[in-house]
């Protein structure tokens, strides 16, 4: 196991799903065009096809955010690779469905570090755990910030297991009350959570027990102001210790902007 601590940082603005208020979520052009808003961190979903391969989506079922319909899982790879995921978004119509490969190559062109959610299919966590690690080992630029994070603690085990040296954030809803024990069984660095209900006083406990905080999804530059800890007298920039690491948020360049990053 690896004996890392302390916070596995990655950036203070994280763009979920990369800038997917303004693109397709989970593309090569949301991951784009979050580059070109400035933001140096992504967060993406994951899940693997039929034939193993791991490709970027948020839903178990294409149908929200693609033309395709049913279980991704239970289509090959050849076959999502045809899909148009840019539903709702007629401006860029043709986007892909991206493979996991292919978003590790364009992060690795821009430069950008990685939260990479493990979002498992329910039944297809070690399928999905070992082709994603199996990537990671083949492809991830090593030099670029890599956390994992999952809402299935069985996958951050098995993610453990396999590559114990890429750092895991516990992903929750609000803070549970055996956050401590959790975070020591799974090995997190972390602890990714639902920003609307964490409190001052829990961020404060977290930070003293050495975790890195990131909080989703925070789309409102006040509440991550607030979440940051900058105060309105404060200078720009400037973040108090108490505050969390980062958000993640679908606009970027909206909260660089208001925070002055
Ligand atoms: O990883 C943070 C956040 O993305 C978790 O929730 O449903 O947006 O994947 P969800
Ligand atoms: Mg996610």
């Amino acid at each position: 196991m690896s004996d890392a601590t302390g916070p596995a940082l990655l950036a203070r603005i994280i763009a979920h799903r990369g800038a997917s208020g303004d693109a397709p979520e989970n593309t090569l052009a949301a991951l784009s065009l979050a580059a070109d808003h400035g933001a140096s961190c992504v967060e993406i979903d994951v899940s693997i096809s039929a034939d193993g391969v791991p490709f970027v989506h948020h839903d178990d079922k294409l149908d929200r955010c693609t033309n395709g319909q049913g279980l991704l899982c239970e289509h090959s790879a050849a076959e999502l690779d045809l899909l148009d995921a840019s539903k709702g978004m007629a401006d860029f119509a043709g986007e892909p469905l991206p493979r996991l490969a292919a978003v590790f190559d364009l992060l690795e062109a821009r430069g950008m570090g990685l939260n990479l959610e493990i979002k498992p299919r329910k039944g297809l966590e070690e399928k999905t755990v070992e082709a994603i690690c199996t990537l990671v080992e083949e492809r991830w630029p090593s030099h670029l910030p890599l956390v994992f994070s999952s809402f299935s603690w069985s996958s951050l085990a098995m993610a453990r297991e396999r590559l114990p040296d890429t750092p895991r954030g516990l992903l929750v809803g609000g803070i549970p009350d055996d956050w401590e024990a959790l975070t020591e069984t799974y090995g997190c660095r972390n602890i990714h959570c639902d920003g609307a209900s964490l409190t001052p006083a829990q961020t404060r406990e977290l930070r003293q027990a050495g975790l890195g905080i990131y909080c989703y999804t925070v789309n409102d530059p006040e509440q991550a102001a607030r979440l940051l800890g900058i105060s309105d007298d404060m200078q720009a920039g400037h973040v108090e210790d108490a505050g969390v690491h980062g958000i993640f948020t679908d606009y970027p360049k909206l909260l660089a902007a208001y925070l002055g990053t």
